[in-house]
This record gives C-alpha cells, sequence and structure tokens, in this order.
C-alpha cells in the first residue's frame, strides 16, 4: 500500500466516496481491504444478523496484523523511525526505533512469549507505562496470535486483579517502576497486591526500566532483559481468520463490572487505518504525536496499529503535559517538527491556564493538523488551541468515537472537508448515523437533537464483550431496532453537520476518562460508615466534568474530614486514583422516586450549583430531602 491509495484528496471525493460506501458498503470496504496485506483473502465481506447482535467482517481471511505494521514496510522503509520515543524526564536520551528494529524486538519478543507456553488465543495481560516495550510487547502478543488486555497504568490492584479475572490472563507483562512526572511509581508491587486475586496468571515477565530493585517471585517472575538475550530476531506471524480476536479492553459501564470489549484482527486493522490517513492527512516523511496513553483505545488505534500499518513515524511521550514544566508539549513538538498532534480538551483546557509564553516561545511552525479526541470540546478551547497552537494555519479535527467503535466516526478531514467550533462536522465514509428521538424514532428532519445511534455496521466495530455476549447485545443493540445505540447525545445543523452534546447514561467523563458512576459507589459504599451512596457528573473548568459523591452514613458516625480523605482514599485503591470524587457531600438522603431510583437529575442539578429549576420533586418519596441536600451543600 502507498499512503495516497488510501487518503481522499478533496471535499468531492469525500462526497463520492462516502455515497458510494452506503449504496455499496461492501464493495467500498473490500476496495480498502484490497490494500492490505492477507494470508488469504475473504470468503465474504460482510455478514451480520442485528438480532444476534453478530457481525462478520472478511470472513474466511487470513491474516496477521503485525505483518502488516511492520514485515510489509521492511521493503521500502527499514531505516524509516518508525516510533519515535520521548522520555519523561527531558534530559534522559530518547530512542528511535526504525521499522526494521522494531520488527526484530517484536520477533524478539515473539519467541519469548512462545519459549514461554504462549499461544493463540491466550489473553496477556499488560500493565506498562508509555515505553517502547508496551509497544513491542503488544505486537509480539499480536504476532503469535495471542490476546492482549491492557489495563492503563494508573489503575489500582483491585481494578487490575478483576480486569486479569475476568478474561483469564495467563501472563502478566509488567514493569519494576514507572516514572510519572517528578515521581516514581512501583507498578511491580502494585501487581504483586493483584495477583492475590488473581490465580490465573502464571508467568510474569518484568522489564526494569529505573534502577530500582525488583521484587522476585521465584517460579512465577522472570526478566525482560534476561529473557530476550538467546532469542532468534526472526519470528513467524501466526495465521490468523479476520474475525480472530485481536484484543482486550475494559471500558466503564453505566452499571456493573467494566466491559471487555473485544476487537477482531481484520476489520479492526483496516479501520484504524484508514481513520487515521483520512483524518489526519498524514503524508510521507511526517511526524505524527497523539499524546493519549496506550492503555486507552486512542492509543491502540491511533499510536500503535493505525499509524504503523500506514507505514507512518509514530511518536510515543512517556511523561505528563506539565514535566518539568507546562511548556512539555510545545518544547517536543519543537523537538521533533511534529506535523500531527492529537491531544485531549482536558490537555488543552489545562494548558490554556498557563503561561501564554510557555507556547509562543516555542516554534510550532512544522504543525499542519490538530486533533482532539474524548469529550465534548468547549468553544475556548478550540479557538484557543486554533490560534495558540495551529497559529491560524491549522485545520482542527474534533474526533468523535468510542473504546466500541475501535476507529474514528465522526470527524472533518484535515484541510479537505470543512470544520466548525465545537462540531465533529461529518460521518466518515461507511459510517451511517441517524439522530433519534425519546421515542424510538429516527428524526430525519436535516437539524435534529436527540441521542446518536449507527445504523449500519462496520468493519471496526467491538464484536462483543468478552464473556458476555447478552450484555453487549442489551447495551448497544436493545434502544433502538436494526442500530447500535452510542450512549451519547448528539445535534445536527443546517449543514448536516453533527456536534455531540454527551453522555446521556450514567457514564461520566473525567479528564477525556469514562467512568462508570454505580463502580465509584459500590466502593464507597464498602466503607464501613457508609449507607449509601450517589454520584454525578459536574461541569469543571479543566477536567470537563468532576464527580460529585453524596453519602448517608450510618446514624452514629459524625462526618468529618478524616472521613472524606478516607473515602477518596478508598476509591483511589479499589478503582485507581482518576476516580476520586472531587466532592464529597454528606447528607440525610437522596431523593427517591417511589420505585426506589436515585432521581440523578436533581442531584446533578444540586452539584452544578443550578438550583433554579430542580423540576417536579412532588412525586418523590422523600421530597423532604431535596431541602437538605440544598442547605448541606458542599
Ligand atoms: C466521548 C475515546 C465529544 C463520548 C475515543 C464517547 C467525545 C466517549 C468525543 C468514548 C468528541 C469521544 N466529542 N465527545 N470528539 N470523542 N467522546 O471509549 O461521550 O474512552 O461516548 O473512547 O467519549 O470514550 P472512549
Amino acid at each position: 500500500m502507498t499512503i495516497s491509495n488510501l487518503q481522499l484528496n478533496s471535499k468531492e471525493e469525500y462526497l463520492s466516496h462516502y455515497q458510494q460506501s452506503v449504496e455499496h458498503p461492501e464493495d467500498f470496504w473490500a476496495g480498502v481491504a484490497e490494500q492490505f496485506v492477507w494470508k488469504k483473502k475473504w470468503d465474504k465481506v460482510l455478514d451480520y444478523d442485528w438480532e444476534n447482535a453478530r457481525f462478520e467482517w472478511f470472513k474466511g481471511a487470513q491474516l496477521n496484523i503485525t505483518e502488516n505494521c511492520l514485515d510489509r514496510h521492511l521493503k521500502n522503509r527499514a531505516e524509516q523511525a518508525a516510533i519515535v520515543w520521548e522520555p519523561n524526564d527531558p534530559n534522559a536520551k530518547n530512542r528511535i526505533l526504525s521499522y526494521k528494529e522494531l520488527h526484530q524486538e517484536v520477533c524478539r519478543f515473539s519467541n519469548v512469549l512462545r519459549d514461554q507456553g504462549i499461544k493463540k488465543g491466550d489473553r496477556i495481560c499488560l500493565y506498562m507505562p508509555m515505553i517502547p516495550e508496551l509497544a513491542i510487547a503488544q505486537l509480539a502478543s499480536a504476532r503469535v496470535g495471542a490476546v492482549h488486555s491492557i489495563v492503563f497504568a494508573g489503575f489500582s490492584a483491585t481494578a487490575i486483579a478483576s480486569r486479569i479475572e475476568d478474561s483469564k490472563c495467563k501472563m502478566l507483562i509488567t514493569v519494576n517502576e514507572m516514572y510519572r512526572g517528578a515521581k516514581t511509581i512501583n507498578l511491580k508491587s502494585i501487581c504483586d497486591e493483584a495477583l492475590k486475586a488473581a490465580p490465573s496468571v502464571e508467568k510474569v515477565i518484568v522489564y526494569e526500566h529505573t534502577d530500582a530493585e525488583t521484587n522476585i517471585e521465584a517460579g512465577r517472575d522472570l526478566l525482560w532483559k534476561e529473557l530476550v538475550n538467546d532469542v532468534s530476531d526472526h519470528a513467524e506471524a501466526e495465521s490468523m481468520d479476520a474475525e480472530d480476536l485481536l484484543f482486550i479492553l475494559y471500558t466503564s459501564g453505566s452499571t456493573g463490572k467494566p466491559k471487555g470489549m473485544v476487537h477482531h484482527c481484520g476489520g479492526y486493522m483496516i479501520g484504524a487505518t484508514y481513520t487515521f490517513l483520512n483524518v489526519f492527512q498524514y503524508k510521507e516523511g511526517d511526524i505524527y504525536w497523539c499524546t493519549a496513553d496506550i492503555g486507552w483505545i486512542t492509543g491502540h488505534s491511533y499510536i500503535i496499529y493505525g499509524p504503523l500499518a500506514a507505514g507512518a513515524t509514530t511518536l510515543m511521550f512517556e511523561g505528563v503535559p506539565t514535566y518539568p514544566d507546562a511548556g512539555r508539549f510545545w518544547e517536543i513538538v519543537e523537538k521533533y517538527k511534529v506535523n500531527q498532534f492529537y491531544t485531549a480538551p482536558t490537555a488543552i483546557r489545562a494548558l490554556q491556564k498557563c503561561s501564554l509564553s510557555l507556547v509562543e516561545s516555542k516554534d510550532l511552525s512544522s504543525l499542519k493538523t490538530l486533533g482532539t479526541v474524548g469529550e465534548p470540546i468547549n468553544e475556548e478551547a478550540w479557538q484557543w488551541y486554533k490560534k495558540y497552537v495551529g497559529h491560524n494555519q491549522c485545520p482542527i479535527v474534533d474526533t468523535w468515537w468510542q473504546t466500541e467503535t475501535g476507529g474514528i466516526m465522526i470527524s472533518s478531514l484535515a484541510g479537505i472537508t470543512d470544520e466548525k467550533a465545537t462540531y465533529a462536522t461529518l460521518p466518515l465514509p461507511g459510517v451511517q448515523l441517524a439522530i433519534m428521538d425519546q421515542d424510538g424514532h429516527e428524526i430525519k428532519s436535516q437539524e435534529a437533537e436527540g441521542r446518536l445511534a449507527i445504523k449500519f455496521p462496520w468493519p471496526h466495530m467491538a464484536r462483543t464483550i468478552y464473556g458476555n455476549h447478552d450484555r453487549y447485545k442489551q447495551v448497544y443493540f436493545s434502544a433502538f431496532e436494526k442500530m447500535y445505540f452510542s450512549g451519547d447525545g448528539a445535534l445536527r445543523d443546517k449543514k448536516g453537520f453533527y456536534r455531540i452534546t454527551g453522555r446521556v447514561d450514567d457514564v461520566v467523563i473525567v479528564s477525556g476518562h469514562n467512568l462508570g458512576t454505580a463502580p465509584i459507589e459500590d466502593a464507597i459504599d464498602e466503607h464501613e460508615n457508609v449507607v449509601e451512596t450517589a454520584i454525578v457528573g459536574f461541569p469543571h473548568e479543566i477536567k470537563g466534568n468532576a464527580l460529585h459523591a453524596f453519602v448517608i452514613l450510618h446514624d452514629d458516625v459524625v462526618a468529618s474530614e478524616r472521613l472524606v480523605q478516607e473515602i477518596k482514599e478508598l476509591v483511589s485503591s479499589t478503582i485507581g486514583p482518576i476516580a476520586k470524587p472531587d466532592k464529597i457531600q454528606f447528607v440525610s438522603g437522596l431523593p427517591k422516586t417511589r420505585s426506589g431510583k436515585i432521581m440523578r437529575r436533581i442531584l446533578r442539578k444540586i452539584a452544578s450549583n443550578d438550583l433554579s429549576n430542580l423540576g417536579d420533586t412532588s412525586t418523590l418519596l422523600n421530597p423532604e430531602v431535596v431541602e437538605d441536600l440544598i442547605n448541606s451543600k458542599v
């Protein structure tokens, strides 16, 4: 594949491809798929059944995604940088891995995995910081046909244990310690704690990233650097069916435990690559940087699989935007002459609050495309990004998508289609959207506001929730007949541009991280002094949303600052620091409907200080509680 074979170059081309993708979806996607390396071509492009939520793309085809991400490029770009790695400490040495070197490292580690008994279909949990070894382990897992489950290295031991247990991972790969700005965090000890509750793990491979001593449990723990010493740098890529599992990635649901979204080899690869090339308009020789963590879907699709399959140079940054100071992102853009920069609104808002000199003092003239993802971007942040980072020269692509969609679904194509501040704008080819009203009917008028649904399958959609197909069916396919329901609200303007208005369920997006309120409530309820908890989101200047917990204590317990701290600690240790509520309010009761359901609408209004119109509270079981909630507000 040459990059230009998959790229749309004009608005007219976008329109005609979009139309073809709707009229003849199978032909359209087959044309895209032709550009990839297959060990065997498909028998059928698409087979699906909304009733049972079964979707199969490129049935019968055989491939290995790493042959597309690595081997294929050895002919023409062996010496080109595949991954440029910038360390946490700006004075430490960076690392640049060419396609040839990355291929060798991945082959070596594939041999290590095979030596340790890993076979096609085995699940491997990766709990690692943003270092090249994470990419190597991820790709090696794919090369041997194992299924990776990457857990963001900010999750707690309890959260890792439940994820490992859910998919019965056989192996865990981690580091001794990671850096986070000025801090170091001992990931290995978190893993040791997690493994007490996750007996499926037989082997742990530890990459010694710092000089800190590593606690080794004999018979279980192995050192990465010792294992890769004596292995060959050639490894056959396992032959995978297009519909074999590639990875599991956990995402929060509005109820219950996290959902292990499952992505498969063929369709996912095509979607990630096609969308990468078209949205960002990456050109030969460019340096592309996505600031996400590989522990989230954005990192999977747009740091690793999409860019590498496209033969791009992808930058990977270990650190945080504010270390050693809030000019770090701009320093990196200047240092590597980054051409495409993709980040989250929460990062933009945080940096926008800092001194302008931090951004103005850097040479950002290499930038061609700016991207945003993860939550709605507010007008002010959009304008700041456009003016101070893009110098009014760079298109902004506001990309709407989800862990479940695998790749970008709505976005402008940089410099090709029009942009509009705070609007994700138009669907990508192959994406058929619908806006649904309260009664579950599609709103056909051009201007519309309602719930966002997708009415035709696409190759990169998640196929199931690991071990729970019924939940998959229920969460995504039961709201509207023969449609996928996104959980988001959206509006459509006169030109057909879409704007995402936010979640319509009990998922709150805090600093770009999806957090289901139920698991956090469950964690707090575990505290011996707590009777019941309800959590809602409220608007926050930098994080987008923050969490407000309403907590009922046992009668004989006195509210105290110590209790507030204990509750925050409990959330941190059960789920992770990202889930800590900003506000904890002790209350005498929660507003409930007569059927016993918490009226979150009222709690949301109180948490956002919007007391003007609390709506009808007379149908509550306990209307008197509302007064008390307002009076005890923190
Ligand atoms: C939200 C991240 C507005 C949305 C790729 C979605 C957005 C959830 C945007 C998925 C955007 C993502 N504008 N909202 N451009 N992009 N979202 O699974 O609510 O971590 O449902 O995937 O983020 O989050 P997830």
